[in-house]
């Protein structure tokens, strides 16, 4: 598949996921934490870059980011990245249609 392939692919209704929890989906190939915060929907990687366990989905949600359950690590829910700014999990395009959840996830390129 081209990148200019990919589409907005529709995963659940908004009314799924509880307020500050989130549902994992496999989207791509590629497992995405799908987040409910303050009524808004986010969709970053699932995987931790720390120790790679795949337990984003369900973090604890503070400050407009969500936490790591296994160690603590924290990511911006907006764009993924870490408190520090640095770059931590990859963020994904969503968009809200007649109350269904739409997410856009171009997967990992690998350079090798
Ligand atoms: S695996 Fe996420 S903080 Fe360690």
């Amino acid at each position: 598949m081209s990148l200019a392939e990919i589409s907005f692919t529709k995963i659940c209704s908004v009314n799924n996921i509880e307020e500050d929890s989130g549902k994992r989906f496999i989207i791509n190939e590629t497992e995405i934490a799908v987040i409910k915060s303050n009524g808004k929907i986010f969709a970053l990687n699932n995987i931790c870059p720390h120790q790679q366990t795949a337990l984003i989905y369900d973090g604890i949600i503070e400050d407009g980011c969500v936490v790591c359950p296994a160690h603590g690590w924290k990511f911006d829910l907006r764009t993924g990245n870490k408190k520090s700014g640095s770059r931590g999990l990859d963020s994904y395009e969503v968009k809200i249609v007649d109350e269904n959840i739409y997410v856009k996830v171009v997967p990992k390129r690998f350079n090798w």
